[in-house]
């Protein structure tokens, strides 16, 4: 009879995330254009986008103006060839591709890559500061 060898512990599952993780928030026939909706992903709170184009985009949610999770109730429009969602709060601008603030250069919140696949919006990293 030998004893038991009790198996190693699982690694933990944060360990497990790599860059490639793509997380599946809806379909994009569920998202009204150009309107924004929340989803949790990879635990940040994301407002997702789908412009007239059809396009879909990833922003963080919260304002860093109004300090606010709203993003995902704000009003998207363009300007110029810009994409970009307007706070509800005070209507600072932000593209939806970088996140950047139209209306401060110094200000920005996270982006995230998304890709749509037979329908469904997976949403994946948080895109880098890239310019
Ligand atoms: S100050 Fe609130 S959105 Fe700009």
């Amino acid at each position: 009879m030998t004893p038991a060898v009790p198996p190693p512990p699982p690694p933990s599952s944060a360990a497990h995330r790599t860059p490639e993780e793509w997380q599946p928030v809806c379909r994009v026939a569920e998202l009204e254009v150009e309107r924004g909706a929340t989803a949790l992903v990879h635990g940040q709170a994301i407002a997702i986008f789908r412009t007239h184009d059809d396009q879909v985009y990833a922003l963080g949610n919260h304002d860093p103006f109004a300090k606010a999770s709203v993003l995902a109730r704000g009003i998207v429009g363009t300007r110029g060839d810009t994409p970009f969602v307007a706070s509800p709060m005070h209507k600072h601008a932000f593209d939806l591709r970088s996140g950047r603030c139209l209306d401060d250069r110094n200000v920005s919140v996270p982006s995230y890559d998304v890709r749509v696949v037979e329908g469904v919006v997976l949403v994946g990293q948080r895109k880098s500061d890239a310019a």
